[in-house]
């Protein structure tokens, strides 16, 4: 849909966001696909989140990424939202219609996508998933997983609350477990996804004995930085399928590239090699 002077214009609203890639990741679509358009960073405050969605539309938008600590604030805002936005209760993608303000959340497809593509076959039986973490990013992970039909989602979080209210939430097969469980959980597991922010670039490492984990299964880690974590260095190292954080950053931006600039845009080994040349290779 193009704005007033007839050019799209998308950005990605965040507080910070000097540090996104989203805008590395869109310009190199828009350049690709020969398309009139612009991606910019955004600075907003949470106190102007809601002026600045308000003259959205008057500032030239056609969309826009959403990105801490806005998610929640932005879903609020929306005046229509898909189901899975719904469901996870917070929106990282935002578009325009004639009903107004309109959000997704991209992560569970980003997450899924980014597993289709760097582990084939990672869901040929029904998973048996173990999910580190509790915050938003895991509750959209499991709630992709729950789409998928895993066979049992477990999620093992530092604060085991935290997980209980998301298994509530979310319902059967997502379950909470304490981290003592984890050395079972690991040895019946297909699929192990670290969401928390342990291994990232100044975060305590992320200490797991992967020995558990059976010789056909598959680790992802949404840590982008590094490139490769500790977790993707074990796993690679033991011979398991591994996707990295980086994966699932290139994917989750493709429902919003599409909406916004009418082309729905592959993840291509070019894209890869130009974001991941921007990313630190090493703590
Ligand atoms: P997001 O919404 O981005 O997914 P978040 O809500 O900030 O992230 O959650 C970060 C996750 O990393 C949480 O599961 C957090 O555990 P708590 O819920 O107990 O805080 C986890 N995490 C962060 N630092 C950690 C640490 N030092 N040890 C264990 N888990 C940690």
């Amino acid at each position: 849909m193009p704005s007033r002077n007839g050019t799209p214009k998308a950005c990605v609203i965040g507080f910070p966001v000097r540090h996104s890639r989203s805008p590395l990741i869109h310009k190199f679509w828009l350049d690709h696909y020969g398309i009139r358009g612009s991606y910019e960073r955004a600075e907003i405050p949470p106190d102007d989140f809601p002026r600045f969605i308000d003259c959205f539309t008057a500032l030239g938008y056609v969309g826009a990424n959403v990105t801490l600590p806005h998610k929640q604030a932005a879903f609020e805002r929306c005046a229509r939202r898909t189901a899975t936005a719904a469901r996870l209760k917070a929106v990282n993608t935002l578009w325009f219609e004639s009903a107004g303000l309109c959000g997704d959340n991209t992560d569970a497809a980003g997450f899924l996508a980014a597993l289709d593509q760097d582990a084939p076959g990672w869901d040929a039986f029904p998973a048996h998933a173990v999910v580190l973490g509790a915050g938003g990013a895991a509750r959209a992970i499991a709630y992709a997983l729950q789409l998928r039909c895993a066979a049992r989602i477990t999620l093992i979080n530092r604060t085991q609350a935290r997980a209980e209210v998301i298994a509530a939430d979310l319902g059967s097969p997502v379950e909470a477990a304490g981290i003592s469980a984890l050395p079972r959980l690991l040895s019946e597991a297909s699929l192990l996804v670290n969401t928390t922010s342990l291994g990232m670039l100044g975060q305590p490492p992320l200490l797991l004995d992967l020995s558990p984990l059976p010789e056909e299964s598959a680790i992802c880690d949404i840590v982008y930085i590094p490139l490769e974590t500790g977790l993707v260095k074990s796993a690679k190292a033991r011979g398991l399928k591994a996707v990295t954080g980086i994966s699932m950053l290139l994917h989750q931006a493709v429902p919003g590239f599409e909406r916004w600039f009418g082309v729905r845009p592959s993840v291509t080994k070019e894209l890869r090699r130009i974001i991941e040349a921007d990313i630190p290779a090493a703590v």
